[in-house]
Parts: structure tokens; C-alpha cells; sequence
């Protein structure tokens, strides 16, 4: 038993898509949420910096006594969580999945859409799990241009997101894609969006948080790290930017909880 809270880290406010995933599922466990927000978006920038940035945001989880951190960022998961896992072993660490295994699974059309940043789809996690998973499978992977941005600005319900989105999609939807991978953690806050564009065609769209909320239960019962009972659950959002942008984190995370 341990009544530390869970450590949960993004580039901004996308991660807190997995953040009420992990409240839904684990509502006893208390959580501190980084969002970077300084150095939003991380999509583009070099693998190095990648790795410093998520060093700096795990070692600030760390000093506020996590007893998990959850990477709830695909890009810094796929650049950075081989060096988190060496740097803090034993401190169990989650990452994000690209879920093209349930896709792949899921397809019947035989093609699937992955949307994600660019550092996501050129990163080796990406391409040894569509390996793995995508034999005899099209995947048709696209990068979310702009997408972050639309989020970060609180424009996911504009005109303009909807024109954004179509672009990134249609090349989809043309080669007869049947399931969408949300592969970033700000995209989920594109889904009405998403469904509105792929409205009528039978598409599936895969988003991994929940599968990663379960992953962090699984991983709470094998160290025996579950909170105590009676325990009151504290959350608690921080930033590297400004206190605007702290209350922002909190103000999200009750809109969509
Ligand atoms: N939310 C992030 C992800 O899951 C990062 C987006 C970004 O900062 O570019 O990939």
C-alpha cells in the first residue's frame, strides 16, 4: 500500500485525456499532472531535446515524491522512455501504445489511419509495432499538423479545426481506412470533430488511454502500490509555464471529466 500520488506528465494539456481515464479507473489515487506547456508543442523538436525536456518534467514528479509516473505523451514516450526507465529504475513508468495492434485487429477493410506527431511516426516504437502488427495490413500514417495547436488554443470546436482535421483524414478515408489511431494525447479533444468528418462510413476511431489506465492498475496490484483505503485523493496540475496556464490544465480537465 502506498498513498503517494500517481505522477502524470505531457508536453501541455493533451494529457489529460489520459489523466480522466486514470481518475475513471483508479478513483481513490491521488494525481499530479505536469503539463510543460513551456515548450509546447514537442511534435517537431530533435529526439535530444525530447529527452531533456521529459528528464526535467519526470525529475520534478520525482522530487514531489510520485510512486509512478505516467508518460501521457506519445512523443516523449517514444523518444525518451528507454532513458526514464534506466534513469529512475525501479519507479515503475508507463508510456503511451500506439494502438495499431487493436486496429489492426479491428479492421475489416484491411487499411488503418494513424494520426500522430511527426517525431511519433519516425521513432522506432511506431515503426517496430506496425511491423509487428501490420502484416498484410495498409497503414496509412499522417502527422496531425497543426492539431496540438488547435487544442493548446482552445479552437478544437472552430471551423477551423474541422478543415484541419479533414485535410489530415481524407488521404484515409480516400485509400478506404475503416479504423483511425488517435496517436497523440491531444487528439482525443479532436474526436467530435473526427466523428463529424467520418460521420456515415462505418470508421473506427482507437484512442489508447483507457488501455493505458488499466496498465497503470495492473502495474499498482504487481508492486502493491494501491492507496490505502480511506485515503483522500488530492490532484494537483502544475506547469513550467504561467499560472494561467495552470488554471487552464484544471479548467480542462473539468470540462471534459
Ligand atoms: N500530446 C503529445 C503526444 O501525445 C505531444 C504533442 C506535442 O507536443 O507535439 O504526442
Amino acid at each position: 500500500m502506498n498513498s503517494a500520488p500517481i505522477g502524470i506528465y505531457d508536453s501541455g494539456l493533451g494529457g489529460l485525456s489520459v489523466w480522466r481515464e486514470v481518475q475513471r479507473v483508479l478513483p481513490g489515487e491521488s494525481l499530479v499532472y505536469l503539463g510543460d506547456g513551456k515548450n509546447c508543442p514537442y511534435g517537431s523538436r530533435s529526439r535530444e531535446e525530447i529527452v531533456r525536456l521529459a528528464g526535467q518534467a519526470v525529475a520534478e514528479l520525482v522530487a514531489r515524491g510520485c510512486k509512478m509516473i505516467v508518460v501521457a505523451c506519445n512523443t516523449a514516450t517514444a523518444a525518451a522512455i528507454g532513458f526514464l526507465r534506466d534513469q529512475y529504475a525501479p519507479l515503475p513508468i508507463v508510456g503511451m501504445e500506439p494502438a495499431v495492434k487493436p486496429a489492426c485487429l479491428a479492421t475489416r477493410s484491411g487499411v488503418v489511419g494513424v494520426l500522430a506527431t511527426e517525431r511519433s511516426l519516425d521513432g522506432d516504437l511506431f515503426r517496430r509495432t506496425a511491423r509487428r502488427y501490420g502484416r498484410g495490413i495498409e497503414i496509412v500514417a499522417v502527422p496531425g499538423t497543426g492539431f496540438v495547436e488547435l487544442v493548446e488554443n482552445n479552437r478544437e470546436t472552430t471551423p477551423e479545426a474541422e478543415a484541419v482535421v479533414r485535410r489530415a483524414v481524407e488521404p484515409m478515408l480516400a485509400r478506404g481506412a475503416d479504423q483511425i489511431v488517435l496517436g497523440c494525447t491531444h487528439y482525443p479533444f479532436l474526436r467530435p470533430v473526427l466523428e463529424r468528418i467520418v460521420a456515415g462510413r462505418n470508421v473506427g476511431i482507437i484512442d489508447p488511454s483507457p488501455a493505458v489506465a488499466r496498465r497503470v492498475g495492473q502495474l499498482l496490484d504487481r508492486y502493491d502500490l494501491h492507496a490505502e483505503a480511506g485515503h483522500r485523493p488530492v490532484y494537483e496540475f502544475l506547469t513550467f509555464a504561467d499560472e494561467q496556464y495552470r488554471l487552464r490544465l484544471e479548467e480542462k480537465v473539468l470540462n471534459v471529466g
